[in-house]
């Protein structure tokens, strides 16, 4: 089958596995570019695995400190004339390299969700490791069924209050209109946080505990965003950044948990705004992303995720390094986004980016470029006329 991109608003509905390899192998060849990372996680376990700041926290930890690594993920495998999704291919891609490595990959596909999915992999991993001494926890999801009670829970991506107005530009039309969003109602913030906040995560630690999973010393992170105020009223004091403050809450018990049974740590990490398929779904952030990537292209700071999550390894979590935390008890590597010139700049052009200058002003480019990248397109040495096998088994 020939694959080509299908893009429809934001989300690309085709996947190529030769692409989605390559993209792998990029983000593989970066960490073994940088050197092994000294006392680095050794048994990892990631949650949120094949896509994003987990595809990247898991090449790390395997390529960077040649740690076994337990991958769960929920992805949608090939059905006749159709591709898989890209973290699919990802994983296999991944968990091919990391074999042929030597390493030890074992992947869990389903509802991590689900006390089920929890279960298996605190069994595998008891089987087949012992314990982890790693564990990231980087799902981003639409809904969540909840364990005890059934409902299913659906996330939104609302001001809190409010009606919320604001530039925001199609990705795929290059049309930049303003775009005013109702604020969500109580059980829409409610169930936000069920779904991103950090109950889920508490939920995971207490079934790797009560098995004897973690090891003396382990780590657990999870990531959040923070980001400028341009967009506060949709993330940081919106829905999601509720949700956010909720899996900080939960951040600060995991820590107590891990450290009362002398186990180690656990923290959040504010990364990088970064295209992946979780930020490309919310509404102005994608204009913000592209002026950002011009800004830090220029002055070459911009990183993806593989060099964020590298730089988090390598100078906070291990190396001989320690953790510096902001006020809030927070590790941020979004201090280069987050640079006060850098969002002087932003705040100058914010207001002049019309449709007519929007390639001119920004980084709407790259901003596509990268993100069809998250689907295996345009990456080098594909070639995108051949045909391919998208019918691919997970390994
Ligand atoms: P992503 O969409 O690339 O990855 C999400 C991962 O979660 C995928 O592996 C997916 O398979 C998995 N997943 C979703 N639902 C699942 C389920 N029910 N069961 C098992 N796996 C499931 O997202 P991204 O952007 O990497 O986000 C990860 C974390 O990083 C999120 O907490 C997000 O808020 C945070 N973050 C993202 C930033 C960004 O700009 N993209 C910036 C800072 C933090």
């Amino acid at each position: 089958m020939v694959i080509k991109p299908k893009v429809r608003g934001f989300v690309c509905v085709t996947a190529h596995p030769a692409g989605c390899a390559a993209h792998v192998q990029e983000q593989i060849d970066h960490i073994r570019s940088c050197g092994p990372v000294r006392d680095g996680p050794r048994k990892v376990l990631v949650i949120g695995a094949s896509t994003g700041y987990g595809l990247s926290s898991r090449i790390a930890a395997a390529f960077g400190s040649s740690a076994a690594t337990v991958g769960v993920f929920f992805e949608r495998p090939s059905e006749e004339g159709r591709p898989a999704t890209p973290g699919w291919y990802n994983s296999i891609a991944f968990t091919s390299a990391a074999r042929a490595a030597g390493l030890y990959a074992r992947n869990f596909n389903g509802d991590a969700f689900s006390p089920a999915m929890k279960a298996e992999v605190v069994a595998a991993i008891k089987a087949d490791l012992g314990q982890v001494d790693l564990i990231v926890y980087s799902l981003a999801s639409p809904r969540r069924t909840h364990p005890v009670t059934g409902v299913v829970h659906k996330s939104v991506l609302k001001p809190v209050g409010t009606s919320y107005t604001n530039k925001t530009v199609d990705t795929d039309k290059g049309i930049v209109s303003d775009i005013t969003i109702e604020p969500a109602s109580a059980t829409e913030i409610a169930d936000t946080t069920k779904v991103m906040g950090g109950e889920d995560w508490e939920l995971w630690i207490e079934a790797l505990e009560a098995a004897q999973a973690i090891a003396p010393g382990a780590t657990s992170v999870a990531y959040s965003y923070i980001g400028p105020e341009v967009t506060w009223a949709i993330y940081k004091n919106g829905t999601i950044g509720l949700a956010k403050n909720d899996l900080e809450r939960a951040g600060r018990r995991i820590d107590a948990i891990l450290k009362t049974n002398g186990y180690g740590r656990a923290f959040i990490s504010v990364n990088k705004a970064l295209v992946t398929q979780a930020s490309s779904a919310i509404p102005v952030v994608p204009l913000y992303i592209s002026i950002l990537y011009k800004l830090m292209k220029a002055r070459g700071t911009h990183e993806g995720c593989i060099q964020q999550i590298q730089r988090l390894f390598a100078t906070q979590m291990y190396n001989g390094s320690a953790l510096t935390f902001d006020e809030a008890g927070r590790v941020r590597v979004d201090d280069w986004e987050m640079r006060p010139e850098v969002q002087a700049e932003i705040t100058r052009i914010w207001p002049q980016v019309t449709t007519e200058n929007l390639a001119a002003l920004t980084d709407i480019a790259g901003y596509r470029e990268e993100f069809l990248k998250l689907f295996g397109f345009g990456l080098a040495g594909v070639d995108y006329e051949a045909d391919v096998e998208p019918h691919l088994p997970m390994l």
